[in-house]
């Protein structure tokens, strides 16, 4: 059958294409593993429970923070009373304001969701992930199909609009450089969370969780510190390399910060793999379901 090729060769057609390797395994695996990680992390936000194995007393420190909980800003005295979930110590602000109560309660909470701390933070990462560059290339793909690869058609409807950049609905995205700010602050809270699972009651130990958490903590740093627009603010806009200390220094740091850039795609990936990992474990041994293996011999 006669095929309709454009000039340069690409043929029309949602998916029509000449190529003949299997273009569609990385826009499909994406999709999948995405949507798989959004509706993790929706249900696992949902639940307000089994984010916490440590201490049951609430003048011990350490334990483990699963990271889509951490920072806890609020907690519920009544949640904080269990074992599942941080003691009122950590949460950084205390007991929920009145003003952010449910709303049959006269706060602004929807009923519908639980009083969750997780629900208050994961804006952030998500949102830095959402505007990330690599990201919007990975998700134009396999979830705009547009184009779902090199050299193969996006759907027809695409054609029709004018491509306009990332301007006007897609302003939004020049937010990246502001969630980065956020970003960094987060690979500290989490620095802090991997070193003080290193501890229970405040006695030093290991345990699977510690290395789970400081594992996911490194991997972070290399995705967050990898990012286009921290390699622009650290070696951004500068004519020389040579001129002065302070500017061979940023030039240093510029050329390792490349190095994460070049590989930023794989540390996306596995971070996401990675942070998401450490929710299950953490939720698993809390839930009693796993063991972990650790010097102070209980869970
Ligand atoms: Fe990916 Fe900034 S470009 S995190």
């Amino acid at each position: 059958m006669a095929t309709a090729l454009k000039p340069g060769g690409h043929e029309t057609g949602f998916g029509k294409t000449q190529r003949t390797d299997a273009w569609w395994l990385g826009p499909g695996l994406t999709f999948l593993v995405f949507t798989g990680f959004l509706v993790y992390g929706t249900w696992a936000a949902f639940q307000n429970a089994h984010y916490w194995v440590g201490s049951e007393s609430e003048h011990g420190f350490g334990g483990y923070l699963s990271p889509f909980y951490s920072p806890p800003l609020f907690m519920d005295p009544a949640d904080a009373a269990r074992p599942d979930t941080t003691p009122m110590s950590h949460a950084w602000f205390g007991e929920w304001p009145s003003w952010m109560k449910r709303w049959n309660e006269g706060g602004i909470w929807p009923t519908f969701m639980p009083l969750s701390p997780g629900f208050l933070i994961l804006i952030f990462p998500g949102a830095f992930r959402f505007t990330c560059y690599y990201y919007r290339k990975a998700y134009y793909r396999s979830f705009g199909g547009s184009p779902p690869a090199c050299a193969v058609p996006g759907p027809a409807w695409r054609n029709k609009i004018k491509y306009w950049g990332e301007k006007r609905l897609f302003l939004f995205q020049n937010l990246h450089r502001y969630a980065l700010y956020f970003a960094v602050a987060f690979i500290f809270i989490l620095g802090w969370d991997a070193w003080m699972s290193y501890f229970r009651d405040g006695v030093f130990g290991v345990g699977v969780g510690s290395l789970v958490l400081t594992v996911n903590v490194l991997l972070l740093s290399c995705y967050t510190f990898g990012c286009h627009s921290w390699r622009h603010l650290v070696g951004g806009k500068l004519d020389c390399f040579t001129c002065d200390g302070a500017v061979k220094a940023r030039h240093g740091i510029w050329k390792k910060v490349s190095w994460l850039n070049e590989r930023h795609q794989l540390f996306a990936w596995a971070s996401l793999f990675w942070v998401a990992g450490s929710d299950v474990y953490i939720r698993l041994v809390s839930m009693g379901i796993l063991h972990d293996f650790n010097t102070w011999g209980g869970h």
